[in-house]
This record gives structure tokens, sequence and C-alpha cells, in this order.
């Protein structure tokens, strides 16, 4: 079981987007997916059909599980969806009490890692989309995942919010003693505007070595794909947003040595 968190200190930069596509993606290649909805706000569950102010199990009672993660009442938290090998760990809006509920209490960063220990079997990918601020579920995220994603808006104030999340990631990795990989994706990319040129040129100086080197362009039909609460890989499987995570896709799993530039970047 592969474990990927999706993660950037800033909203809407495209986690949940990203998610869902590559879920989407996943799933339609026969892999067993799991998603974890990590951001209070909900949107991923939202997305999926379900709705965060009255969800009753989900990823808030792993936190509150007293003593040993049993598989059974791990999988008990877990909601099968509309889609075939997408299983969500829904969001609720009680987990934006977790840092406070939780305190000091010993093991509270390992959570996730222990539930998600009992269902190794269960799925092939796991894919985290964490909420936009530093406290318990992202700590959580950052600790289990093998493989950390992070989508960042072609355009400056958002590379602001990537030094901020690479700090973070740093801060994780000395505390846990390990070396995280992680992969800048660059999103929400439109060639006609100097911003997103500028910005992306910046990426491409700063962060080389961690750079996927393409984009994921804009395309309207994500908020098409949303609306119906489908992976837009389901809906429009060859439109240009989706072609770009199907090479990011292939990227991610060492499928090519180097993706082709999409022709926005050219
Ligand atoms: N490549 C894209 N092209 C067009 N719209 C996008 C793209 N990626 C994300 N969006 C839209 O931008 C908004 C924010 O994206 P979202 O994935 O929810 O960001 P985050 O989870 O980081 O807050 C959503 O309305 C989403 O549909
Ligand atoms: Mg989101």
């Amino acid at each position: 079981m592969k474990i990927w968190s999706i993660a950037n200190q800033k909203g809407g930069v495209g986690k949940t987007t990203t998610t869902i596509s590559l879920a989407g993606l996943l799933s339609q290649r026969g892999c067993r997916c799991l998603l974890v909805d990590a951001d209070p706000h909900g949107s991923l569950s939202v997305y999926l059909g379900n709705d965060p102010d009255t969800q009753e199990t989900g990823l808030y009672q792993l936190f509150h599980m007293e003593g040993e993660y049993q598989k059974y009442n791990v999988q008990q938290q877990i909601l099968s969806t509309d889609f075939e090998n997408i299983d969500l760990l829904p969001a609720s809006t009680a987990m934006a009490a977790l840092d406070r509920q939780m305190g000091t209490k010993q093991g509270k960063g390992l959570a996730l890692s222990k539930a998600l220990k009992c269902l190794s079997e269960d799925y092939d990918y796991v894919l985290i989309d964490c909420p936009p601020q530093l406290g318990i579920l992202m700590v959580n995220a950052l600790a289990v995942c093998n493989e950390l994603l992070v989508p960042v808006q072609t355009e400056f104030l958002a590379l602001k919010g990537l030094e901020r999340m690479v700090h973070t990631l740093h801060m994780i990795m000395q505390s846990r003693n390990t070396v995280l990989s992680y992969t800048v994706i660059p999103t929400l990319f439109d060639r006609r505007t100097k911003a997103s040129r500028g910005a992306l040129e910046v990426l491409q100086e700063q962060y080389q070595e961690n750079l996927w080197p393409s984009v994921i362009p804009v395309d309207t039909q994500f908020r098409e794909a949303s609306l119906r609460g489908m992976p837009l890989s389901m809906l429009a499987p060859k439109t240009r947003g989706i072609v770009a995570y199907q090479h990011l896709l292939s990227y991610l799993l060492g499928e090519v040595e180097q993706t082709e530039p999409v022709a926005e970047q050219r």
C-alpha cells in the first residue's frame, strides 16, 4: 500500500482537485484507492456527496479510538462511493477541534498511521487531502506518507506558500528523523498570463530537483466535474486537464523518465 499526501498550506491551489483526479485515474487502472479527507472544511467529502456537518463516521473518530486500533473499527469509519475502487474516509467539521482536544496527548501524531496499518491489505493507494493549516491533521498526514505531492498555483503569491510548506516539511522530517521526498506540481497554469509564466520560471530555478517537469493547465472542466461529483477522468477522459494528470501519474509511478512538456508550456 502506497500512501501519498497532497499538501500545501495555501488554499485554492488544487489539492482537492489533484487528489480526486489522481484517484479517478488510479481507480480506472484497477487500483484500490482510499481517499482520506483531512481538511475540516471537507471539500473532498462534499465533492463525493457527503456532508461534513452531519458526518458521524470518519477521520475524526480515528483520533478518539482509545487503545488498540482494530481493523474492524477502522473499517467502520470508511464509506464506499459511487465509484468502483474508490472509498472515502470522510471529514467532519468536528475535526477543527482536534488540535485543542488532543493537546499534548502522547502518540497524537501517529493516529492515522496506526489506523492505516490495519488496512494495508485492503488498498493499493491511500491519498490524503490535507488541510491548509499546520496542525495535528497535517502532522499525521506527513508522518504516514511515503510521498508528498505539493500542488502550487502558478502565481507569485502562491510561491510564498510553497516556501512555508517546504519549511514545515523540513521541521517534520527532523522530528521523524527520516527523509521524505516531495514533488512540486505547478497547477492552474495559464500560458497566456505573465503571472503564470513568471511563477513557473521561479519554480524551475528554485525547486528544480523536486519539480515535476510539466504543468496542470487551467481547464474549466474541473469545475463541471466537481458540480457533478465525479472524478474528471470519468466525465471527460480526453480533456487537457486530465491528460496532464495522466502524465503526472505516469511520472509518479516511475513509468517515464521525463514527461513530455504539455503544449501549454511550449
Ligand atoms: N487545473 C484547474 N483548472 C481550473 N480550475 C481548477 C484547476 N484546479 C483546481 N481548480 C479549481 O480551483 C478551485 C480550488 O481548487 P481546489 O482543488 O479545491 O484547491 P485546494 O484543495 O488547494 O483548496 C476549485 O474550484 C477547483 O475546481
Ligand atoms: Mg481542498
